[in-house]
């Protein structure tokens, strides 16, 4: 098996942070009622509401492409459709999971920065009860996006209030929500509650938790069936206390802040290194844990003998480079002089 220098490609190649592996550790002692009846569930959903706002509800799941699929069932009717981008990790990465599971219609928008905005919504709404056409109910944002942009505040509120204005409902694939809310210096229940989405998906894994995504509900209406549909989606965990410890560890102290901060810096400190190399050129403000470049093919190949990291447009030469909580400067200083050193 190659082994790679520390990776670039995905937060998902990091390792699980220390104090989540030692708290693993600490609860693997004892017998546990199982799916969610015991007391570290209890308490990790207690600590949800304190983080979130008493009016939401959470439920863990083991993925995020589990909790974007069940929690948009939970939204939807097969005859209805989600509105998201065309970069969308449900449109892109999750192999028609929302199609085949919640049998509804995506309707991809593109765009150039991974944002959606009202005026592109508007000319999809014209088939709103006309019985030919699925019927846009939801859409589905994320925060921080694919292309490694951050929503801000006033713009998701935005859309939140026209989606409602219109009568359909927000969801927020957060599965990078704690970069986005450290970039933007706000809380998680201002980062997401507090802007009016009806639901979110609250990613664990690649901000250093070993496995497990959260399905928050703010509108708890759309929760009342939802226990039924993650147990039809295989994603409901005997063992959930090994999830639940986790997450708790994670919004305990900050975690999750220190976690996203270290990662966003690490971004921002790529760019800085990468924007002074000649032929290298970053094509979407760095605005979390994402840093995105075009630099020619050749270079990128002599680079990828080294560090393994994904094309992100053939066609344009582009190239995604993602950074996490356990990137440390001296591996960024490393991999700026390898991207140098292909460029020559
Ligand atoms: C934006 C986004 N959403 C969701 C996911 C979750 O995917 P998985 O099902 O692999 O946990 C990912 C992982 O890459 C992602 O980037």
């Amino acid at each position: 098996m190659k082994r790679y220098k520390r990776s670039f490609a995905s937060d998902n190649n990091s390792i699980v942070h220390p104090r989540v592996m030692e708290v693993l550790q600490k609860v693997n002692h004892t017998h546990e009622l199982s799916y969610g009846e015991d007391a570290y569930t209890q308490s990790a959903r207690k600590k949800f509401k304190e983080v979130f706002g008493r009016e939401s509800e959470v439920f863990f799941v083991f993925n995020g492409t589990g909790a974007n699929v069940t929690g948009l069932a939970a939204m939807t009717q097969p005859h209805q459709a989600v509105v998201c981008t065309e970069t969308a990790h449900i449109n892109v990465d999750e192999c028609g999971a929302v199609e085949r599971f919640a049998g509804c219609r995506l309707l991809p928008l593109q765009t150039s920065d991974g944002k959606l905005r009202p005026e592109q919504i508007q000319p999809l709404l014209h088939v709103l009860g006309v019985q030919h056409h699925s019927q846009p109910k939801v859409v589905s944002i994320t925060q921080s996006t694919e292309l490694g942009t951050v929503y801000s505040l006033e713009e998701v509120k935005r859309l939140a209030a026209y989606a409602h204005s219109k009568g359909m409902l927000v969801h927020m694939d957060g599965a990078r929500i704690c970069n986005a809310a450290a970039s933007l210096g706000i809380s998680l229940k201002a980062a997401t509650a507090d802007t009016g989405i009806d639901v979110l998906s609250f990613g664990g894994t690649k901000n250093g938790l070993m496995f497990g995504e959260a399905v928050v509900f703010f509108n708890r209406q759309l929760a009342d069936s939802y226990q039924y549909i993650r147990k039809q989606g295989t994603q409901l965990a005997s063992k959930m206390r090994y999830i639940a410890v986790q997450f708790e560890t994670l919004l305990s102290d900050q975690l999750w802040l220190e976690n996203a901060q270290k990662a966003n810096a690490m971004a921002a400190m790529l760019a800085e290194e990468a924007e002074r190399i000649p032929g290298v050129r970053i094509t979407q403000p760095v605005q979390a844990n994402g840093v995105f470049v075009s630099m020619p093919k050749a270079a990128a190949e002599r680079l990828m003998q080294e560090y393994f990291f994904y094309p992100w447009n053939e066609e344009q030469e582009e190239y995604r480079w993602m950074t996490s909580f356990d990137t440390e400067e001296q591996d960024v200083l490393e991999f700026a002089a390898a991207v140098r050193e292909a460029m020559r």
